[in-house]
């Protein structure tokens, strides 16, 4: 039996990783095994190049490169981690994937979508998330929560517009695939979040 594949997306500070241990337990709950890992990283390697995208290089890096190590960390994680998971019947829990980069890479940098498309068409072949649950909330609120986590890394220092085009695209996206996303309003408390992400899921399990 192949597992399923749930992502959870949305800009710094929505809730994604306080959100991901509950999805976890529910599921676990409910029956199903786990596989819980993120993105950039989820492997030795692509750890690597998690702490190479997110650091702080004197010179930055090209756009083109930073899509690529992106791209580079995701095709070690599908090979390593979630195709394996899948094939053993595993849920694969994954904090963002290829709906980030298409979000910050596109819609916040500016590379355009049909370039990212390729890549995602190259290194997942056909394999898509079933079902990805995007955590929406104003722009200032996520940056405010984001904070108070501790010092900002490469992206957490963009400006308020970068964002905003973040948080956009991410809407637009899952208007264009409706029947693979839920939008959950994250600015609430994290106990309101959490019953609706289970119910969410659990609707989700229902259906088969
Ligand atoms: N619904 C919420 N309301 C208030 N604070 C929250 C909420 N969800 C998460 N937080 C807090 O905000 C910070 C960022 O949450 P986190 O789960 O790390 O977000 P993300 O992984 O999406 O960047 C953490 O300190 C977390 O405890
Ligand atoms: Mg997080």
């Amino acid at each position: 039996m192949t597992g399923r594949f749930i992502t959870i997306e949305g800009s710094e500070g929505a809730g994604k990783t306080t959100q991901l241990a509950f999805m976890r337990e529910f599921l676990e709950q409910s029956g199903c095994p786990v596989t819980l890992t993120r993105e950039p990283g989820g492997t030795g390697l692509g750890e690597e190049l998690r702490a190479l995208l997110l650091g702080h290089r004197a010179d930055g890096m090209a756009l083109t490169t930073e899509t690529l190590l992106m791209f580079a960390a995701r095709a070690e994680h599908l090979e390593r981690v979630i195709r394996p998971a899948l094939a053993a019947g595993q849920w694969v829990l994954c904090d963002r994937f290829t709906d980030a980069t298409y979000a910050y890479q596109g819609g916040g940098r500016g590379l355009p979508m049909a370039q990212i498309a390729v890549l995602e068409n190259w290194v997942q072949g056909d394999l898509r998330p079933d079902l990805t649950l995007l955590l929406d909330l104003p722009v200032t609120v996520g940056l405010a929560r984001a904070g108070k986590r501790g010092a900002a890394d490469r992206f957490e220092r963009e400006t308020v517009d970068f964002f905003e085009r973040v948080r956009m695209t991410y809407l637009d996206l899952a208007r264009q695939v409706p029947e693979r996303y839920r939008i959950i309003d994250a600015a609430r408390s994290v106990e309101r979040v959490r019953v609706e992400v289970k119910s969410v899921l659990a609707q989700w399990l229902e259906r088969g």
